[in-house]
C-alpha cells in the first residue's frame, strides 16, 4: 500500500504499552506518532488551570474552537503555550479521563486528530482510534496486559518522571480510569471488530513491534 495512506491505530487501556509501541513503530516506519491522549490531557490541563474543570457550561465554551496544535516534534500547544511537560501528572490523568466523556470535547479534538494523520505513515494511539476516528485504517491493533503489569509499568513511568507513588494507589486509580473509559456512552474503549488483539503481559517490546510490523508488511 501507499506509504502516504498508511495509518496504524493502536488502542488499549492505560499501561498496555501503547506509547512505547507507537513510538517504536513510528520510528521503524519512518512516520509520525499521533498521541491523542496528550490532546485530552491538554484540554484537562487548560480546564484545571482556568479553574473550570467542574463547570459544565464553561467546559463547553472552552471546547468550542479549542486552540490545540501539535508540532512536528510532538510538542502540545494550547494557543502559544507549550503544555507538554505539565500533562503527565496523576491529577491530569484523572481529569483527562473524566472530561473525555463529554461529547463536545471529543467533537472538538477528533477533527484535529484527523487533520494531523495524513500524509502517513502515522501511528495513532488512543482509545477510539480504530473504532471512531480512523475506522478505515488498514492496520488496527488493540493492546492489553494484566491490570498488575499495566499498573507496574505506569508506576515505573511516573517514577522515571520523578513522581513516586505506591503500587496500590496506581492500581486503584487505573481501575477507576479503565471503568470510566470502557463504560462511557461516546467512543468507549473497545477493540474495533477488525482489530488484531495482542496481550503484551509476557511479551518484550521487540516482540510486539515485530508482530505489528508483520501485519503492516502484509497490507
Ligand atoms: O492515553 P492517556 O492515558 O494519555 O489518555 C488520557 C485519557 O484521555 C484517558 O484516560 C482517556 C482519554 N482518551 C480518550 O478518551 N480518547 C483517546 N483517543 C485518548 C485518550
Amino acid at each position: 500500500m501507499n506509504r502516504e495512506d498508511l495509518i496504524v491505530t493502536i488502542d488499549g487501556p492505560a499501561g498496555s504499552g501503547k506509547s512505547t509501541i507507537a513510538r517504536g513503530l513510528a520510528e521503524r516506519l519512518g512516520g509520525r506518532r499521533l498521541d491523542t491522549g496528550a490532546m485530552y490531557r491538554a484540554f484537562a490541563h487548560e480546564a484545571v488551570t482556568r479553574g473550570v474543570a467542574e463547570d459544565h457550561r464553561a467546559l463547553l465554551h472552552l471546547a468550542d474552537g479549542f486552540p490545540l496544535t501539535v508540532d512536528a516534534e510532538g510538542r502540545v500547544l494550547v494557543g502559544d503555550r507549550d503544555v507538554t511537560d505539565h500533562i503527565r501528572t496523576p491529577e491530569i490523568s484523572s481529569w483527562a479521563s473524566r472530561l473525555s466523556v463529554i461529547p463536545e470535547v471529543r467533537a472538538a479534538l477528533v477533527p484535529i486528530q484527523r487533520a494531523l494523520a495524513l500524509p502517513g505513515p502515522t501511528v495513532a494511539e488512543g482509545r477510539d482510534m480504530g473504532t471512531v476516528v480512523f475506522p478505515d485504517a488498514p492496520v488496527k491493533i488493540f493492546l492489553t496486559a494484566s491490570p498488575e503489569a499495566r499498573a507496574r509499568r505506569r508506576q515505573e513511568e511516573l517514577a522515571a518522571a520523578g513522581t513516586v507513588i505506591a503500587f496500590e494507589l496506581v492500581l486503584a486509580d487505573q481501575i477507576e480510569r479503565d471503568a470510566r473509559d470502557e463504560n462511557r456512552a461516546v467512543a468507549p474503549l473497545k477493540p474495533a471488530a477488525d482489530a488484531a488483539l495482542l496481550d503484551t503481559t509476557e511479551m518484550t517490546i521487540p516482540e510486539v513491534l515485530d508482530f505489528i510490523l508483520a501485519i503492516v508488511a502484509a497490507v
